[in-house]
């Protein structure tokens, strides 16, 4: 393989991560992935995708479809996404993606679909009546990465099995073809301190679909909202421990301490070196202010920009004709591998 086809021209690696639209962008969404992708968007050519070809893989309502996909490139873009420096687009717009997955499914073998834990999950019990696009979802992202080359995968440890594919179906088709077509893209798994839970019961994710919004905060909640929620958030009655041995068994307090450091950048010791000993009446307003120093610049921004939807789908349709300008050659390259005679009319 030539560094050209490896490297991007700045001699950085490529970055490729996808982000499902979904509504109710809350904080875990924020600490788990978003702040990620921002901070390492200065270090990697970085490649942003709001994944909507994912999303019908289970049914979407097509104008809740839309307003997800504006809202989460509204929040991206809020929280620091440079849509100059990086590109930023919804992938339905780059046909490359569906067009490599199609091939990609050629590759792929039944037996490495029927290990994906994802699937297993989000089909539950009614197998026969999932979609096949759901079944065949890992191979569509791993057609999203390699559609790019991309050389690094910013995500959390839930998509780990889906990242090892990609490098099997890039292995595969390498091999296949006896060409060194595509990078085999190393995962970049983000920290264990980023797992936010809800704020009504410490065992349980923070989740959009949690029928109670005092579980959650939103990225469009104001400061008051932001303080509100923290202030309701369930916790025990006792003081903060001094280390984390302390919050053993403590799963609501170890939440918010655990939310404190990711948002102030420090460590839940030097957290606990801080507020051991006093109780959540101190520790609640302070947790509260720090939140809304971080949170609620975002979430007037977001509505900001969901106010003006037009210029949304511009920048998207802006970061679909960057991201195809890439895609466009890589396909054709492929394409004339896998011997298809012609191009596709799109090029
Ligand atoms: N499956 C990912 C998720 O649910 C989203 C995704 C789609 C993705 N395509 C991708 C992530 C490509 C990384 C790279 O989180």
């Amino acid at each position: 393989m030539t560094d050209s086809t490896m490297q991007t021209s700045a001699g950085k690696g490529r970055i490729f991560s996808g982000i499902q639209p979904t509504g109710n962008l809350h904080l875990g969404n924020y600490l788990g992935a978003i702040r990620n992708w921002v901070a390492l968007q200065h270090d990697f050519e970085s490649i942003y995708c709001v994944v909507d070809l994912h999303a019908i893989t289970v049914h979407q309502d097509p104008a809740d479809l839309r307003k997800s996909t504006r809202e989460v490139a509204a929040s991206l873009i809020a929280a620091g996404i440079s849509t100059e420096q990086s590109i930023l687009f919804n992938q339905s717009c780059v046909p490359q993606h569906a067009e490599l997955a199609w091939i990609f499914n050629c590759v792929t073998r039944l037996g490495w679909l029927n290990r994906m834990t994802q699937f297993k999950e989000k089909a539950g019990k009614n197998r026969e009546n999932a979609s096949v696009g759901l079944y065949a979802y890992p191979t569509l992202m791993a057609a999203d990465i390699l559609t790019y080359r991309a050389t690094h995968v910013p995500v959390g440890e839930d998509q780990k099995q889906h990242l090892e594919l990609t490098r099997d179906i890039a292995q595969a088709f390498n091999s296949i073809y006896d060409k060194d077509v595509f990078p085999l893209p190393e995962p970049q798994i983000f920290g264990s301190a980023t797992r936010v839970m809800s704020f009504r019961d410490g065992r349980a994710k923070m989740s959009k679909s949690d029928p109670s919004d005092n579980s959650r905060i939103n990225m469009t909640d104001d400061a008051d909202m932001i303080m509100q929620k923290i202030r309701k958030a369930k916790t025990d009655p006792d003081a903060l421990p001094s280390e984390m041995a302390g919050l053993a068994d403590r799963p609501e307090a170890s939440n918010l301490v655990g939310i404190y450091a990711a948002l102030a950048e420090c460590s839940t010791d030097d957290v606990l070196a801080e507020f051991g000993g006093r109780g959540f009446g101190d520790f609640k307003p302070a947790l509260g202010d720090l939140a809304v120093a971080k949170l609620s610049p975002i979430g007037a921004e977001m509505r900001r920009l969901l106010e003006n939807p037009a210029d949304i789908d511009a920048i998207l349709a802006d970061g679909a004709e960057r991201a195809a300008a890439i895609a466009r050659p890589i396909l054709a390259e492929v394409r004339d591998i896998v011997g298809f005679l012609g191009s596709s009319t799109d090029r």
